[in-house]
């Protein structure tokens, strides 16, 4: 007999002998029925114990949160709401389950207390629609690539280079950091370090991706980044994922249509197939906005969102237009909108980003051409001298999800361009090389995984949508 998961057994609408099954209780009610999850389905599946053949001690452990084997039959349901459920022939009980301690209370928790116990908080149906999703989505993510010619690199996790030349990086040190060697000068002597120099978690993979797209022509990497900023919002984590496509002999314009399409596709892929999921996830948002008169009223439902960026061109507007939409738009008396207009030149802000998405063009906006002094070392610099080939990808309710661009190429304009940011031509001799030896136009991007799921799922904080969370201060699990 081969044990059936819920969603195996909740598709069928025949009666079957002999099924077993494992999984958590989520409520017994009346002594008789148990609504049972295991992870398969958002849904429970109703199991009916005959009671008055059953051990009153195993009625008893029978509590929310207990891990219980059952054997029985697969039969229509008499009930409503569910057209199977399982008549229970015999039932195990493989882990007890102490009904008045277990944390997950058949109620609503708050998603503050369900980050304290994160290790436990799958076993509510928001958070395993959200993983269950976060899955599907990563999934999405490779069989996009694979089914376009690109190639997985793994990048490394320890680097000895600043891909951002942010500064924002977690050291890496096997020393004694009580009693460091030290050189004559005082400061600690890396040389006599576990790899004989400074060294940190990586920022990106970027770099080391853009080595292999100019040999292996399109790669890319997904993997886990780490950034010490010390910025405690809803979007940023210490360790998140980034998704990092490289290509040989594309552009600005082509990086643009890569990431829109591959943003497109993705989202299709959940729409299709997680559908539960998602159903649920949008109707969790109705009730926030019910009960929560300080939520404000979205337009469109979570599903309609999706479906909005699936089919709607994402607009692709210059920095340089954007300036001019800020500076022209009136602030509204409501304080909807309230901000200092920048001038060219300047960091958008988030107000910014915000405005530009959520109130003027209301869909996922490319901004591209941004000013060089405010962007990375690596972009390609237009012929104008002042700005760079980048791209930022703005969505509404998230901000930035992506930050691209296409990279110098010339030799001497990177090299001069190091040189006015003071970043060591020896540390990135390898990265010069790939300009020395067949050197050609190559683009990429880097897409914030958690942000994707944020959209996806509609969920309003960053750290509910990666199982165990690291930002300032907190690293419980
Ligand atoms: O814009 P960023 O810093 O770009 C890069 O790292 C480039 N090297 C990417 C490339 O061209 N290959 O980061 C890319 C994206 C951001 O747009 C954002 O979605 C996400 O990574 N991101 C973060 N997500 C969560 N927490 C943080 N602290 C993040 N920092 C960046
Ligand atoms: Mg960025």
């Amino acid at each position: 007999m081969k044990t059936s998961t819920v969603a195996e057994l909740l598709s069928k609408d025949i009666t079957l002998q002999d099924i077993e099954i494992k999984g958590w209780v989520r409520t017994f009610r009346a002594n008789r029925f148990i609504a049972l999850n295991d992870g398969s389905t958002l849904h429970n599946i109703q199991c009916v114990v005959d009671f008055e053949n059953t051990d009153e001690a195993i009625l008893k452990r029978i509590n929310t949160g207990a891990a219980v084997h059952i054997k029985g039959e697969l039969v229509e349901s008499q009930g409503k709401g569910q057209r199977v459920e399982i008549q229970v022939n015999t039932i195990d009980i493989l882990g007890d389950s102490d009904a008045d301690e277990y944390p997950i209370q058949p109620k609503k928790h708050s998603f503050e207390f369900l980050r304290e116990n994160a290790h436990l908080r799958t076993r509510t149906n928001t958070f395993s629609a959200v993983m269950r999703l976060r899955s599907s989505l990563s999934f999405a993510v490779h069989k996009y690539f694979n089914d376009n010619g690109f190639y997985y690199m793994h990048t490394p996790i320890i680097t000895g280079s600043d891909a951002e030349g942010a500064g924002e990086m977690f050291k890496v040190s096997a020393l004694d950091s009580k009693n460091p060697p030290l050189k004559e000068d005082g400061n600690v002597d890396y040389t006599k370090d576990f790899f004989g120099k400074e060294t940190n978690l990586t920022v990106s993979g970027q770099l080391e991706a853009e080595t292999y797209a100019m040999s292996l022509g399109k790669v890319y990497t997904f993997g886990p980044t780490f950034r010490a900023e010390n910025s405690n919002t809803s979007r940023h984590l210490a360790e998140f994922w980034m998704i990092e496509p490289e290509v040989a002999f594309m552009d600005l314009a082509g990086n643009m249509d890569l990431a829109e399409d591959f943003m497109k596709s993705v989202l299709s892929y959940v729409l299709e197939h997680n559908q539960d999921d998602l159903k649920f996830l949008e109707q969790r948002l109705l009730d926030e906005e019910k009960t929560k008169p300080q939520v404000e009223r979205s337009e469109m439902s979570l599903i309609e969102k999706l479906k909005f960026v699936v089919d709607n061109n994402f607009k692709r507007v210059s920095y340089t237009e954007a300036i001019d939409i800020l500076k022209n738009c009136k602030p509204n008396k409501k304080k909807k909108f309230n901000f200092i207009i920048e001038e060219w030149g300047a960091d958008l802000q988030s107000e910014h980003e915000r405005f530009l998405v959520e109130k003027h063009f209301k869909c996922p906006v490319i901004l591209f051409d941004y000013p060089a002094n405010i962007k990375a070392f690596y972009m390609r610099l237009n012929e104008d001298g002042k700005t760079v080939r980048a791209m930022d990808i703005l969505f509404p309710g998230i901000g930035e999800m992506v930050g691209g661009s296409q990279r110098e190429e010339r030799l001497d304009v990177l090299k001069e361009k190091m040189k006015t940011l003071d970043i060591d031509e020896k540390e990135l001799w390898w990265y010069l090389d790939l300009r020395k030896y067949g050197t050609a136009v190559h683009s990429g991007f880097g897409l914030g995984f958690e942000r994707l799921v944020m959209f996806a799922t509609g969920m309003g904080n960053i750290r509910d949508v990666i199982p165990y969370p690291r930002t300032p201060q907190n690293a419980e699990f």
